[in-house]
Parts: C-alpha cells; sequence; structure tokens
C-alpha cells in the first residue's frame, strides 16, 4: 500500500471515510485513526501495528456531542473532570455504548474518551465527522511517535496516509483516568497530573501496579516505550563509567563523553526530547542510553514512569 503524506486535514479524512487508517497529530503523540463505528478499519489499526488485540483503543472525540455517541453511562465524576479539562491531554474510562464494536476496546465493556487539545487534530476529527479511535502511530512496542518522520519509519506502506505537522508539544501519551467508580483511578500518568485531577477531584488515586483497575487495563501489561538501546537510569552525582556508544539525556551537563548528548532546560524539554531521542540513538546504533532521573513534580511523574518502563 502506498502511504500518502499530506497537510490537508480533508485530503486525510477522506482515506477515514473510505474506511481506511490515517495517522494524525495530537498534542501529546501522533496516533493512528480510524471510525471507530467500522470494525473492519479499526482491525487494520490492529494488523498495520503488530498490536495485540486485547489492548483497547483511546476513542477520540472534536466536541462535547461525540462524547455522547460513545457512552450512555457519564457519571459525575466523569462530567466535572470533562468540564475542568477537555480538551486536554486526558483519557476517561466510562462504559461503552452498545454501538462501539468491541475490536475496539479490546473486548472491554469500557472506553477511553478523549479531546485532544491541538487544533488540527480537532479539525481533523470534525471533517470526519465521527469519532475516531487511535492509539499511538508507532509499531507495538517501539516508543511512541512525536514526529510524522517517525510514523513514517514505523508504518510506511502499513497505513493509508499521515496528517503532516509540526513535532508534538507533549511528547508523551495522555493521562488515562478510570471514571466508572465514585472516585477517578489514574491507570497510566501523564501531562495532567494527579494534583491536577485532586484540584478537582479530592479522592483521585493512583492505581497501584496489582489492582484490579490495571489488570483491566491491558496496554500497562505490555512492554513499552522501548529503544532497541539498553535503558539505564542514574543520579548524575553518581560516578558513571561509560560504556562504549552510548549516548546521555537529562537536565544536568553530564561529567563523561558521550556518542550522542542531550542536555534539556526543563522537565517539560526533557518529555519533550524523550521518544525522538530513542530513536535517534537507535539509527545511530548506539547501545547504551544514559538518562537522569529527574523530580516527579509536574509532568516529571509520567516522564519517570516511562523511563522505568523503558529500562525494565
Ligand atoms: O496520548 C494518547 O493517549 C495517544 C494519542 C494518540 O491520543 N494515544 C495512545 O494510545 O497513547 P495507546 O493505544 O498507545 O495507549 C492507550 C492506553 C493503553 O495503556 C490502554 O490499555 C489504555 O490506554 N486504555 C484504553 N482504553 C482503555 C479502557 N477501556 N480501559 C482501561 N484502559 C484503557
Ligand atoms: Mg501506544
Amino acid at each position: 500500500m502506498k502511504t500518502v503524506l499530506t497537510e490537508s486535514a480533508q485530503q486525510a479524512a477522506e482515506f477515514i471515510r473510505r474506511g481506511g487508517v490515517a495517522a494524525f497529530p495530537t498534542e501529546t503523540v501522533y496516533g493512528l485513526g480510524a471510525n471507530v463505528f467500522d470494525a473492519a478499519a479499526i482491525a487494520k489499526i490492529f494488523a498495520a501495528k503488530e498490536r495485540p488485540a486485547d489492548n483497547p483503543l483511546i476513542a477520540h472525540v472534536a466536541n462535547f456531542i461525540q462524547i455522547e455517541l460513545l457512552t450512555d453511562e457519564i457519571t459525575q465524576i466523569a462530567q466535572k473532570l470533562i468540564a475542568a479539562f477537555f480538551p486536554a491531554p486526558l483519557t476517561i474510562v466510562l462504559r461503552k455504548s452498545a454501538s462501539v464494536p468491541l475490536i475496539a476496546t479490546g473486548g472491554l465493556d469500557t472506553i477511553g474518551i478523549r479531546m485532544p487539545q491541538h487544533d488540527l487534530a480537532r479539525e481533523f476529527i470534525k471533517i470526519c465527522n465521527t469519532p475516531l479511535v487511535a492509539p499511538s502511530a508507532n509499531l507495538s512496542g517501539k516508543p511512541s511517535p512525536t514526529t510524522w518522520q517517525a510514523v513514517y519509519e514505523d508504518l510506511d506502506g502499513r497505513i493509508d496516509c499521515i496528517l503532516q505537522a509540526e513535532q508534538t508539544r507533549v511528547g508523551l501519551e495522555s493521562t488515562v483516568v478510570d471514571c466508572t467508580g465514585d472516585a477517578p483511578i489514574i491507570l497510566r500518568t501523564g501531562a495532567v497530573t494527579l494534583e491536577d485531577l485532586q484540584r478537582v477531584a479530592p479522592h483521585t488515586k493512583l492505581a497501584d501496579a496489582h489492582s484490579a483497575e490495571i489488570k483491566r487495563s491491558p496496554g500497562t501489561r505490555y512492554k513499552h516505550y522501548a529503544p532497541r538501546a539498553r535503558v539505564a537510569l542514574i543520579q548524575l552525582f553518581n560516578p558513571i563509567n561509560v560504556a562504549q556508544n552510548s549516548a546521555f539525556i537529562g537536565l544536568n551537563e553530564p561529567p563523561s563523553e558521550f556518542e550522542l548528548k542531550k542536555v534539556c532546560s526543563s522537565v517539560e524539554e526533557y518529555a519533550h526530547e524523550l521518544f525522538a531521542f530513542f530513536r535517534e540513538c537507535d539509527r545511530q546504533q548506539i547501545k547504551t542510553i544514559y538518562c537522569e532521573i529527574t523530580t516527579e513534580k509536574k509532568i516529571g511523574s509520567a516522564l519517570m514512569d516511562r523511563l522505568q518502563r523503558a529500562a525494565d
């Protein structure tokens, strides 16, 4: 299949209308979209990414009306979070309506719903005239794509179209919050933090690793975000014996020489650059990537989560 590159949301939407799959930018990472009500199109997403069939997809909406196409049960707590945050890098899990095919949710009776902040993303969904399921637009197991070139690297020839835009602003995937019960439970950390959510819903908590909620979020079971290179987490004040073909990313100038180095000026920039840096290291056949440990403030907790998963 030929993968069409375009900056036109109209042209990309044409592929969705015809039952195809198209990658598009969001403020977190690029997503691979299909019509949420088209089971055959959704099957193409799983095939293109080589994604396990039990890993549920997030449905993306352009406006509040589209949320009601996906669920009949917007809990009170979900209403509060939606009103306070949407559009945002935040995914809210609710009971799915009967019209959403089970292939979209990996067989679950719940669905993750997100209204992206990225203007072009919402415009694209609006033109498609349907919510779009969209996992990150990478091959399963690889780091999520923060540039259209990263999508191209993984999925050229496997998908119909890439809607091209700038590198994504946040660089890490959305916060996923289960809102089916009384208190929101964070299944995946992201740019909307525990503290942000607690300001609106004080009982919000992080799912613990062995909880029933995490078991219901199959994506969290799979190895994620990993480059081919080995990832080692370091604290800079410890001396490091640097192996050959090594790279460094962090917030402070490292004490040793590296083949490839990125010193970021804020935790936001570190998050923004991480996945692109992982991919650059793989292209340059780096063997070990040293990543500086950082504080868990603001997006730092999501960043540390991704670093720990990559290092496992
Ligand atoms: O920022 C993002 O969320 C990006 C952009 C494209 O929006 N999308 C993304 O999708 O990261 P994906 O498929 O790579 O990750 C979805 C995560 C997985 O960990 C999955 O298990 C969880 O969300 N998830 C989706 N639906 C769920 C559900 N119904 N219940 C529990 N967890 C769910
Ligand atoms: Mg993903």
